[in-house]
This record gives structure tokens, sequence and C-alpha cells, in this order.
């Protein structure tokens, strides 16, 4: 049975909206939760208490893969022939891959110039995908797409999908399952169009109103320092669901103070150099789900923690490694107790991005300057080891 193959659609109970006639998987979810006690040094915890979620060995490389047999599988069930996104690279290449693979739909892919990594890109052109480049970064593609798909009538697989999230539930599942179903104590995501947050929140919430668990870990979502809004609105400005009213005067301010003076996202993680999140208040009634903290960590502290997730011999790209940096930043204000068991997601691949891996480490100076330059990042963290 091909649905037992695909680590979300074994769940499909959990997932009602889905005919199994209709589910188009390309054995997506088969990926693995690695204990590293290199890590666990690194981030300040006790030997054995630090898991990493490897969705780095998804198909197209990445977690996306887990909301977009979802989000296909819906837009297949209702008959659609072309499937946008906008997207920092890895939305788009699992888009492309799986238009590829099924020859059931054309996809049509927003990016903002400049602000995509090539391995994501070429990933986009190899599976055929219609790429179209435009002048601005993520926060404006996605904009773009929302109108064009709307007016065309195309169908939308962003993180806005719900069917996207259903999918992303999985990914607690597989961590419950691996750890043998006993509850861990955190869940430590990057946040970036807050689509997972918002996903993993409504799976710990199922969980538990089934009865299959018996306590929600707490969620701690983490922003690069150049792309805050999430931190900035929800540990500053208090920003909080309201008792079912989301508050949005608090953002719309926000925004308005952004458009003021100019500000657009600016990280090397480029994967979530976003914004404006689409699943911001989703995501907010998750942090309040979950007893959630949100933290910022800057570029230098991402590619430190990066290094650290490499030389376990796991990878991951920079966007992934800010859940590492952001554990190690909740140690080191006592937040997580060393004691605590943490599990972080590793959101994608090692190789989507190796221009800022090599920078990090090459005696270049160069090459150094070039993709980190203007960062004020220094490589001593690392070398020094
Ligand atoms: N990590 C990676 C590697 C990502 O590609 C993304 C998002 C995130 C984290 C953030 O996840 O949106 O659920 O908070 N990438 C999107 C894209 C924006 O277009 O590929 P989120």
């Amino acid at each position: 049975d091909p649905l037992c193959r695909s680590g979300v659609w074994r769940f499909h109970e959990l997932l009602p909206f889905a005919t199994p006639d209709k589910v188009v998987t390309i054995g997506e979810g088969q990926t693995p939760l690695m204990p590293s006690d290199g890590v666990a040094s690194f981030v300040g915890m006790k030997p054995g208490q630090l898991f990493l979620e490897y969705e780095g060995m998804n198909p197209s490389g990445s977690f996306k893969d887990n909301g977009m047999t979802a989000a296909f599988t819906h837009a297949h069930t209702i008959g659609a022939k072309r499937a946008a996104c906008a997207s920092t690279g890895n939305t788009s290449a699992s888009l492309a891959l799986y238009c590829c693979v099924s020859k059931l739909m054309q996809a049509v892919i927003f990016i903002g110039s400049g602000k995509i990594s090539y391995g994501k890109l070429s990933q986009a052109l190899d599976y055929g995908a219609l790429t179209i480049q435009i002048t601005g970064d993520f926060d404006d593609a996605m904009q773009r797409v929302r109108e064009v798909s709307s007016r065309m009538g195309i169908y939308l697989v962003n993180s806005v999908n719900p069917f996207r999230l259903e999918g992303q539930k999985t990914i607690m599942l597989r961590v419950l399952e691996s750890l043998n179903w006993e509850v861990p104590d955190w869940i430590v995501v990057p946040g970036g169009n807050l689509g997972n947050s918002s996903a993993f929140a409504k799976a710990f919430h199922e969980l538990k109103e089934l009865g299959l668990i018996d306590r929600i870990p707490r969620l701690a979502i983490i922003n690069a320092k150049g792309a805050d809004t999430l931190f900035e609105l929800y540990e500053n400005r208090g920003l909080r669901w309201n008792a079912g009213v989301p508050n949005s005067e608090v953002v719309d301010n926000y925004y308005a103070e952004l458009d003021a003076a100019h500000r657009r996202a600016d990280t090397i993680a480029s994967a979530i150099e976003i914004n404006r999140p689409v699943n911001l208040f989703k995501c907010i009634r998750g942090l309040e789900c979950m007893d959630g903290v949100v933290r910022e960590v800057t570029d230098q502290q991402i590619l430190d923690a990066k290094a650290q997730v490499g030389a376990s011999g796991l990878g991951c790209e920079p966007a992934s490694a800010a859940s590492v940096a952001g554990a190690k930043l909740l140690r080191e204000e006592g937040v997580i107790d060393a004691g605590e068991r943490v599990v972080c997601i590793l959101t994608g691949h090692q190789l989507k991005d190796p221009t800022a891996t090599v920078a990090y480490h090459t005696s270049d100076q160069k090459e150094f300057d070039r993709v980190l330059g203007s960062r004020g990042v220094s490589r001593a963290a690392f070398a020094n080891r």
C-alpha cells in the first residue's frame, strides 16, 4: 500500500479531508529523529536530551514535502490544473517536484530576484516549473502570487493553504512515535511564514483532545534577527489572540512602521527572510496553546550553530540552524533546563545553500567578504571549537 510508505499518509486518519484514491505521494516524510550529544553539548544540554528531526531527508530536501503532498492531494481532488506559490526556494522546489513526478499540474513559481539560493532555484528549473522572478523580496512575491492566483483561478500552495498545514502536523506525529509517544519538553522550530509552528500546535491540540497524549510540550519559535516580526509582536508588543479576536491593530501599526522606515527582511538564512508571515494569527493561537516563547538569533549565531550541526554528521541549511541557535540561547537564559528533553527541527538539507557554508569555512577572504562581509559575521567561533 503506497499510503504506508508515506510518513504523512500512514497517519491519514488524522488528515480526514483526503480520499485514498486521490492521494498524491512521492514517499515523503520518511525522516529520522536523531539524538546528538555533540549538538547537546554545544547547546548546553545533558547528553541524550537533545534530538534533531532531520527533515532534509525528504524527496525535495525539506520539510515542505509533508505539506505539499496534502495540498497537492486537495488540489487534485478538486480538479486543479495549475498550482502556484511564492517562495524563498523550498516550497517551490517541493511544488515543482510533485508536478514533475505526478504530471497532474503545471507549477507556477514566484521568487524574489536574488532572494533564492542556487541549490533551490536549480530544483525548480530542473523539474520544469514555470519560474518567474520578480523585482522585490518574498513578501512582494507573496502578495503578487495571491493576486494572480485568485484572479486566474490557480491553486495556491503556500502555507495560507490549510491543507498544507494538515500534512505538516505529521512531523510531530513522527517525533512522538520516535520517542515512543513520550512527550518531549520542548519543540524548537525556525519561524518564517509560521506554517510549521501553526501546524505543530494544531497537531498537539488534536492529540490531547483525542486522549493520545496527556500533556503538550512547549514551543519555541526562532526568528532570524533581520526578519523578526513575530518576536517583535509577541515578545515586545504583547500581541495575543485575545480569546478568539486577533488584535490586528498592533500588527497594522507595526507594518506601517516597517514601510515608513523602508525596512525589508534581511538575513543570511534566506529561507526565513520574511517580514509579513501569512500565518501570524494562527501562530499566535498556537503559541498560546503550547505555552510558547519566541526568540531571535543573529546571522553569527545561526552560522555557528549550523557548523555544529554539520559537525554532528547531519548538516542543514542556515534557516534550519536557527532552531539550534535558539535552543542554545534559551538554555543560556535558563528558560530551557539542562535536563529537559528538546527536539530541534532541521527544516532543510545542507546542500540547499552551499554558498553560505563555503563562505563561512573558507580561508579565501574574497569569497568570505562577497557572501558574508556585510553581515558582521566572523569565523572565529567555529575555528576555536
Ligand atoms: N526552514 C526552511 C528551510 C524553510 O524553507 C522555511 C520556509 C522555514 C524554515 C520557515 O517555515 O514558513 O513554516 O515558518 N520556507 C518558505 C519557502 C517560505 O518559500 O520555501 P515556516
